[in-house]
């Protein structure tokens, strides 16, 4: 399948095919969101046809939800799952540290939940999501409709007092107006160059009353698998 896929579809495939290794019957799975987790449903659909790979899986999103029912995965909601044994997903950009930015398909929120709610997380990635420091990726950050302007100007006066090259914090727009999450919030993505402090900045976004979560995931991520154009793939 792979031969007719570009060299970054390739990469993520690769990504993808590798982790999806990882997965056994009789486990509870978190389906990230985006291009390539949507690679690595179409992996677990065909293990589950091919192998009767039998898996109870809590997708991160409307759009992985609907492909992995398409594909014949069984899903259900976290709620009724309670813990997972493991979740996969993509990422926008990720660290040494294994830390990462995420929301760049507006999914952060139920990721961050579900990731949470995981014995594990694996990451797939291509090799262009690698950085040394976050924060050229613009950083995702829900919040809610009511006083969203008002959010904004809070986020912004405080990344001027951070460790972040730049402070704008612009709302994600669609053709039909501001982009809606599946929960009914809205995004900002700040567009900060360079993130000095992380962590500091995951946790003090968190505590402006209109954000409802933000897309620095900090210590939650326990291996990234990357997949390289020609097919190659690296674990760490
Ligand atoms: C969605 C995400 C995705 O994992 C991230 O945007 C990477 O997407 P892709 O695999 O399409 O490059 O965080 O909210």
């Amino acid at each position: 399948m792979s031969d007719s896929l570009s060299p970054v579809d390739r990469a993520k495939f690769a990504a993808a095919k590798r982790a999806s290794a990882f997965v056994e019957s009789g486990m509870k799975v978190g389906l990230g969101t985006g291009s390539t987790a949507a690679w690595l449903v179409k992996c677990l659909g065909e293990r589950v046809k091919d192998e009767g790979l039998d898996i109870i899986a809590v997708p991160t999103s409307s759009r992985t939800a609907a492909l992995a029912e398409e594909v014949g995965i069984r899903i259900t909601t976290l709620d009724e799952a309670r813990w997972l044994d493991l979740t996969i997903d993509g990422a926008d950009e990720y660290d040494p540290e294994l830390n990462l930015i995420k929301g760049g398909g507006g999914a952060l929120l139920q990721e961050k939940i579900v990731a949470t709610a995981s014995d594990r997380m694996i990451v797939i990635a291509d090799a262009t999501k690698k950085v040394d420091t976050l924060g050229a990726f613009p950083l995702p950050v829900e919040v809610i409709g009511f006083g969203m302007r008002t959010t904004r100007m809070l986020i912004e006066e405080l990344l001027d007092g951070l460790d972040v090259m730049g402070t704008k914090a612009e709302p994600r727009m669609t053709d039909g107006g501001l982009y809606v999450t599946d929960e009914g919030n809205h995004i900002l993505d700040l567009h900060l160059g360079r993130i000095g402090n992380a962590r500091q900045l995951a946790l003090v976004l968190n505590q402006i009353p209109g954000v409802v979560e933000n897309g620095l995931f900090i210590d939650i991520c326990d291996v990234i698998v990357t997949g390289h154009g020609d097919g190659r793939v690296e674990m760490r």
